[in-house]
C-alpha cells in the first residue's frame, strides 16, 4: 500500500483524536465517539484508495456511517479493507482516563477477518515470543515456555490483562504463577500493542473486543509480534452472525494469517488520552494544540511516530513539526 496513503490516514485520525478529545472528562462517552466518527467519516472520501470498511461502528442497519461494507476512499487508489475504531476507549475519554486512541488499520481487499462485535480470547506477544506459544495451552504452561524462551524468571515478567470479573480466574493464576500483572481498565488494543514494543509487558492475554483483536493483530503484524484469538460467541444469535461473516467454525483458532492475512498492512493511532505508547492531546497556547500519532507498516517493518502542532481555527491549516 502507498506510504501517503498512511499519512492521509494519519491526519484523519488526527482530527477523530482532536474532536473526541473535547470531551475529556465529561461523562458522555457517545457524544465522544460520536464527535471521532463524525470527523474520520467528512475526510476518509478525499483518500486515494478505494476502501470497503470491515470493522466500523457496525452493521448498515444499526450505524449511520463507517458501518461494515461502507465504501470509504475516493476509488483512485488501491482497493483496501478498512477497520477503523475512531475512538478505541470511549468510557476512557468520558471519565478522563489514559489510554484512548482514534485507529484505522488497512490492507489489500479481502484480508482483514470480518469480525463481528463479540468478545474474543486473545493471546498477544512480542518478535521473541512469536510461533512459539499457544492460545490453546492453560496459562501456566504458556508462562513457563515464555519464561523459558525470554530466559526470565516468572518474576521479572509482566503480563497485562483487562481488569474484569471475568478474568478473575486467569488473575488469580498469573499471580500464583508469581508474575508481575498490568491490569487494564480499558483499551486492549494499546494493550496487546505493548507486548509487541519495547515495555515492560511481555504478554497480552484475556478477552476483549473482537473487532480490537483485529486492529491489534494489524499492529503486531508490523511490529513482527503476533496475535493468537479465539471467537466467544455468548449465545446462538452470536455464533450465527460469525457465520454470516463468513466463518463456518465461529470457534476456530485465528492465527495472523485468518486476521490480517499475508500481504502488506498498514496500521496508524493517534492518541485522544496519553497512554504509555502516545500522548494523548495536549491544548497549548494561541489556539493550537499537539497531538502525537504512530505509523506502522508491515512491508518494512517500520513504525514511525508524528508529532503535530494543529491550528484550531482551521481544521485543515496545520502544521507538521516533527515526522521520525
Ligand atoms: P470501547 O471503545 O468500545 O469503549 O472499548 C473499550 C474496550 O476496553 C476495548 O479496548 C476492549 O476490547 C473492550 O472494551 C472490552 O470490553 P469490556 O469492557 O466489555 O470488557
Amino acid at each position: 500500500m502507498e506510504r501517503h496513503i498512511a499519512l492521509e490516514l494519519a491526519r484523519i485520525t488526527e482530527a477523530a483524536a482532536l474532536d473526541a478529545a473535547c470531551w475529556t472528562g465529561r461523562g458522555d462517552k457517545h457524544s465522544a465517539d460520536e464527535a471521532a466518527t463524525v470527523a474520520i467519516r467528512s475526510l476518509i472520501s478525499s483518500v486515494d484508495m478505494d476502501g470497503t470498511v470491515v470493522i466500523g461502528e457496525g452493521e448498515m442497519d444499526e450505524a449511520p456511517m463507517l458501518y461494515i461494507g461502507e465504501k470509504v476512499g475516493n476509488r483512485r487508489g488501491p482497493k483496501v479493507d478498512i477497520a477503523v475504531d475512531p475512538l478505541e476507549g470511549t468510557e476512557t475519554v468520558a471519565n478522563g482516563l489514559n489510554n484512548a486512541i482514534s485507529v484505522i488499520a488497512a490492507a489489500p481487499q479481502g484480508h482483514l477477518l470480518h469480525a463481528p462485535d463479540i468478545y474474543m480470547a486473545k493471546l498477544a506477544v512480542g518478535p521473541a515470543l512469536a510461533g512459539r506459544l499457544s492460545l490453546d495451552d492453560p496459562i501456566e504452561i504458556t508462562l513457563a515456555q515464555a519464561s523459558d524462551i525470554l530466559s526470565k524468571p516468572l518474576s521479572e515478567m509482566t503480563v497485562s490483562i483487562l481488569d474484569r470479573e471475568r478474568h478473575r480466574d486467569m488473575i488469580s493464576a498469573l499471580r500464583q504463577a508469581g508474575v508481575r500483572i498490568k491490569l487494564l481498565s480499558h483499551g486492549d488494543v494499546m494493550g496487546a500493542i505493548e507486548a509487541a514494543v519495547e515495555s515492560e509487558v511481555d504478554l497480552y492475554v484475556g478477552s476483549g473486543g473482537a473487532p480490537e483483536g483485529v486492529l491489534a493483530a494489524a499492529a503486531l503484524r508490523c511490529l513482527g509480534g503476533e496475535m493468537q484469538g479465539r471467537l466467544l460467541p455468548g449465545n446462538p444469535e452470536e455464533a450465527e452472525r460469525c457465520r454470516r461473516m463468513g466463518l463456518s467454525d465461529p470457534q476456530q483458532l485465528l492465527g495472523m494469517d485468518e486476521m490480517v492475512g499475508r500481504g502488506s498492512v498498514l496500521f496508524v493511532a493517534t492518541g485522544v488520552t496519553s497512554g504509555d505508547l502516545l500522548s494523548g492531546v495536549r491544548y497549548l497556547p494561541n489556539n493550537t494544540a499537539e497531538t502525537h500519532s504512530v505509523i506502522m507498516h508491515s512491508l518494512n517493518r517500520t513504525v514511525s511516530y508524528l508529532r503535530t502542532i494543529h491550528h484550531l481555527a482551521g481544521a485543515a491549516d496545520h502544521i507538521t513539526e516533527a515526522a521520525i
